[in-house]
């Protein structure tokens, strides 16, 4: 099998490459994890998903692929000049919210429905809120985070907090978790 061909690579994928380059952002998610998420979205129709770590909207181009017309997604990031550029690109979408929020904040105090899948791809909802996010997934829903085997941009001593992480979730009984050593380390775990 060749996993490196990589099918229904969103259209505006490239712009999104280009524009990260040119405003220095280097954190977008790679091809594998966005096509996963394409695939896992696509099963649930219907849905409601959740992004926390908009960036550009590298991952989000994904997700909105995977969605059908009667899903919605809400992103949020913390940094505006991000968020503006990721609202240029999706805000005409009337399936998807991007949200400029501390992800902490927006985490405890939504009060809205709970979602089919979420995406944590920022500090808050994996290093922090992580009770408060889980909450949020619905029962069969998905739990998705990524970066968790070492990369060269992790800042020192960061194995520490993935090490932690990993194992607050193995004991929660209440997950169903597969860890994949593929793309930069993905875990993906199901709420039972
Ligand atoms: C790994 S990048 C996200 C990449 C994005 N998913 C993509 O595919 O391009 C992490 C993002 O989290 C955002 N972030 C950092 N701290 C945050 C916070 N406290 N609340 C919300 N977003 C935060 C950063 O601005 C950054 O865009």
């Amino acid at each position: 099998m060749n996993d490196t061909n990589i099918q229904d690579i969103p259209k505006i994928h490239t712009e999104i490459i280009r524009k990260s380059e040119e405003i220095g952002f280097t954190m977008p998610s790679d091809l594998y994890v966005g096509s996963f998420l394409k695939t896992l979205i696509a099963s649930k129709p219907n849905g409601r998903f959740l992004e926390i770590g908009t960036g550009i909207g590298l991952s989000l181009s994904w997700m909105i692929e995977g969605m059908d017309a009667e899903s919605k997604l809400i992103s949020v990031d913390n940094d505006q000049e991000l968020i503006s550029i990721a609202t240029s690109y999706f805000g005409g979408d009337d399936r998807v919210e991007v949200i400029c929020k501390d992800g902490a904040d927006w985490i405890k105090n939504y009060t809205g429905l709970k979602f089919d899948l979420i995406f944590a791809d920022a500090w808050p909802g994996k290093y922090s809120e992580i009770d408060g996010v889980l909450d949020l997934v619905k029962v069969g829903g998905f739990y998705i985070i990524d970066d968790m085997t070492k990369q060269p941009n992790w800042p020192d001593g960061h194995e520490d907090n993935v090490v932690e992480l990993t194992a607050y979730l193995e004991q929660r009984e209440d997950l169903q978790l597969t860890k994949m050593n593929w793309s930069t380390g993905l875990i993906m775990a199901v709420k039972k």
